[in-house]
């Protein structure tokens, strides 16, 4: 079997626990590949991760290979090939009295993580690794960690994917289709409530979501309000934020970046940007891609966008190049 060595941090939390089973159990890198998993935690909590380890022996899945609890970045990421940074504080909790409500919040908070997670990720992982950040807020994270790996062999992705799938489940409902039947959605900019959950380019049966729906105040007034807002409902309805949900989203994209996009659809993950679209470049954008499934990723050129997607595309770069300026402090 081949093998492979895959790292997740956070992986005491709650979105790890949905999503290590899946990661060693051939469902997310092929039935045919052995995968070394490294759980990564803060010093307090890494000795519960003997019983996550327990667990995940208890599987029996003949795709899991040697299984490493450790609090030492260094030693977790070493060799790596796909490193999961899932280690974050959500919103929702409460620091110092202070409820952490917008992810404005978390920049200081969590942006700091990600330094020394960049720095140990850039020397010790493999030079051709794959590092996706959902913790959050994703964009600004994955751009210090970038930055501080000073790697430009190694890919950077910031999480998109639960966006786009809470864009098409919507418009799958709307129309009262397959999910299947949604193509073609790009979650353009930040994971954030300014993102641009794309309903002219998405398609339905090869069809212009807005067309096929045709009924644009539900478009502009109810379905992107709710893409934009649903991480907050379900940390209202819920008291936790996302994360079945959200470790779906992470298998999803780390599928999509291994496997050939399908001819005709692209799928939806924040990359740097290399001004393509009048996106200022080096930002951690969610732009339409597609894999070739050997490593390279391109961002599809060309699509249509109308003076209400470049006014939407234009607030979430705003919001972007604000974030970027409140932690510069951390990209030097
Ligand atoms: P959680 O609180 O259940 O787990 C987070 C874990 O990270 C904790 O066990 C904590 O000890 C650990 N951690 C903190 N700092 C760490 C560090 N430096 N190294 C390693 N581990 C560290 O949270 P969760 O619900 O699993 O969510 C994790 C993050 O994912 C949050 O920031 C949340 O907002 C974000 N999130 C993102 C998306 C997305 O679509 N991008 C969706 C849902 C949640
Ligand atoms: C989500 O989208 O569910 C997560 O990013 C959690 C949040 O804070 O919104």
């Amino acid at each position: 079997m081949k093998e492979i060595n895959v790292a997740v941090t956070g992986a005491a939390g709650q979105i790890a626990y949905s999503l290590l089973p899946r990661l060693v159990s051939g469902e997310t890198f092929g039935a045919d590949v052995r995968v070394n998993l490294r759980l990564i935690e803060i010093p307090q909590v890494v000795d519960k991760l003997e019983g996550t380890i327990m667990e995940l022996i208890d599987c029996g899945f003949k795709q899991t290979g040697s299984l490493l609890a450790t609090a030492d970045i260094r030693e977790g990421v070493e060799n790596t090939d796909w490193v999961l940074l899932v280690g974050s504080i959500p919103r929702g909790i409460v620091i110092d009295g202070k409820k952490i409500e917008e992810r404005s919040d978390l920049l200081r908070i969590n942006g700091g993580i990600f330094t020394s997670q960049g720095h140990a990720i850039g020397e010790l992982a493999k030079d051709n690794a794959k590092i996706l950040v959902v913790g959050n807020p994703a964009n600004t994270n994955a751009l210090i960690g970038k930055t501080k790996s000073n790697n430009s062999l190694q890919s950077w992705f910031a999480m998109t994917a639960l966006d786009s799938n809470r864009a098409k489940a919507q418009l799958a409902q709307k129309a009262n289709v397959e999910i299947s039947s949604v193509t073609n959605m790009t979650i353009w900019g930040n994971h954030s409530p300014t993102m641009y959950p794309d309903p002219y380019n998405a398609k339905i049966n090869g069809e212009s979501a807005v067309q096929v729906i045709n009924d644009l105040n539900w478009i502009e007034n109810d379905y992107l309000p709710l893409v934009q807002q649903r991480g907050k409902a379900v940390i209202d309805a819920r008291g936790a934020s996302s994360a079945a949900s959200a470790a779906n989203a992470a298998i999803d994209t780390v599928k999509a970046v291994e496997t050939e996009t399908p001819k005709g659809d692209w799928f939806s993950a924040a990359i740097p940007s290399d001004g393509s679209y009048g996106v200022p470049e080096g930002l951690i954008f969610g732009f339409p891609l597609v894999s070739s499934g050997q490593g390279e990723i391109k961002i599809v050129q060309d699509i249509e966008l109308n003076e209400f997607a470049q006014s939407k595309i234009k607030i979430t770069s705003e919001e972007l190049l604000s974030e970027k300026e409140a932690v510069k402090d951390l990209l030097d």
